[in-house]
């Protein structure tokens, strides 16, 4: 069986190693590919939701290395309580449980030893070799993993509401993708990431995630982190998000637009992260950033709350878990920011670290207050958002709004 290897120009330029030392691979091409789907016709079947076809394809294309495939007991206990793969898969650090679970009824058509059918959208997508069949313990996870049980958090809700499904646990083979190319020119698997870093002689590159439009607050920590290195990735996180984030086509068109009127090209590349966005706050900042050391990124940028939601997490809990990293575990270097705004004192963007000034002289908008002005049709500050990111928001809002009115559909957060 041949596995798609990607080999690039990228060994030539030294790079971040992906996390464990290997991107894994496990996309087949080709006649392999359609030799893998003819088989698992015969096999039995698990449909994957939208979130578990999002982290095959990112397994099997090696974003989320050193995962060959979705997780057994053993690393789902060590992740809980350890912050790591357990000793069997190498204990390299890792955050977020990534599983696959059926319902008990499927779950009695499987075997251990044997290999199950990966279908999408009724499509065979690839196999599982399920090794193992065995117990999650949601709420357990919920706590350790969210450090909260609250049915409010999106996250929370998303495995609480699986309670009685059976984890399996197995590595994947994918002969097809699993992933919409929503935004095709933005698409890239973390093989093709590293062979356009190397093509552009980027030797450090800072990644940042992001799930909303980008704020002068959120552009002023790229431009002081690309002062420091060679290339910036805005590095969208594109996967499931809650009702109310802005949708990603939206996020993609202000991205574009912004990095068009206001950056130099040859220094940044937008490219998306298919992700589901799981708003594990701490958690989830360290999957992140494992993430983009798999798609090459040297840097990445941790801000204030990054990947919460709501009042879960502590401004900067997503910066202290980085203390629980021990030297040579990350190759990525994540870079911490304080909370920034505009200060009309400073007449600039600034943060608590580099003004000195009163609050009253600060801009701080709340997605509430944001919303109400776009829902007025008022335009946003420019020392908030820029003209043109603040337009398309501006239409998105009202077109959505428009049809919320006629069919109760959801809202843009802004
Ligand atoms: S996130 O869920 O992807 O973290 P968001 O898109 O708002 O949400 O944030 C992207 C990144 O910018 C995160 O690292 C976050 O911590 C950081 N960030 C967002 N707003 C600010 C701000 N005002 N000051 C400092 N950092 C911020």
């Amino acid at each position: 069986m041949s596995v798609i290897t990607n080999t690039t120009s990228s060994a030539t330029v030294s790079q971040v190693p992906p996390h464990g030392g290997r991107l894994a691979q496990r996309l087949l091409e080709g006649a392999d590919a359609r030799a893998l789907l003819a088989r698992a016709a015969k096999l039995p079947r698990i449909t994957l939701d939208a979130r578990g076809a999002s982290d095959a394809e990112l397994i099997a294309t090696g974003a989320l290395s050193p995962l060959e495939g979705f997780i057994g007991r053993a690393d789902y206990d060590s992740i809980l309580t350890n912050l790591r793969l357990s000793a069997q898969s190498g204990g390299h650090l890792f955050s977020l449980p990534i599983t696959l679970s059926v319902a008990p009824e499927v779950a009695a058509t499987l075997r251990e030893g044997q290999e199950a059918a990966l279908v999408h959208e009724g499509e065979i997508v690839g196999v599982i070799d399920v090794r193992e069949l065995y117990a999650l313990d949601r709420p357990r996870e919920a706590e350790l993993v969210y450090r909260t049980t609250d049915l409010a958090h999106p996250g929370v809700k998303h495995i609480l509401s699986r309670g009685d499904e059976i984890g399996v646990a197995g590595p994947i083979t994918l002969g097809a993708r699993t992933i919409a190319r929503r935004f095709p020119d933005h698409h890239r698997d973390p093989a093709e990431v590293r062979a356009l870093l190397a093509q552009r002689g980027w030797r450090r590159t800072v990644a940042f995630q992001t799930r909303n439009p980008i704020h002068r607050a959120h552009e002023h920590l790229l431009r002081s982190a690309l002062e420091t290195v060679d290339g910036l990735a805005v590095h969208p996180l594109v996967g499931e998000t809650k009702d109310d984030d802005v949708p990603a086509d939206v996020r993609v068109r202000a991205y574009e637009v912004l990095l068009e009127r206001y950056f130099p090209k040859d220094r940044v590349l937008l490219t998306v992260f298919p992700f589901a966005m799981r708003y594990a706050g701490p958690r989830e900042a360290i999957l992140h950033a494992i993430a983009r050391q798999n798609y090459g990124f040297s840097h990445f940028i941790v801000g204030r709350d990054h990947a919460g939601v709501g009042t879960y997490y502590g401004t900067y809990d997503a910066q202290k878990i980085f203390d629980e990293v021990r030297p040579g575990e990350l190759a990525i270097v994540p870079i911490f920011f304080e909370h920034s705004f505009y200060c009309n004192a400073c007449a600039q963007v600034a943060s608590f670290k580099t003004c000195p000034h009163d609050k009253a002289q600060h801009l701080v908008l709340s997605g509430t207050k944001v919303r109400e002005k776009l829902a007025r049709g008022e335009g946003l500050p420019i020392e908030f958002t820029r003209p043109e990111v603040a337009a398309i928001l501006g239409e998105a809002y009202a077109a959505q709004a428009a049809r919320r009115a006629a069919n109760g559909g959801s809202h843009v957060e802004a």
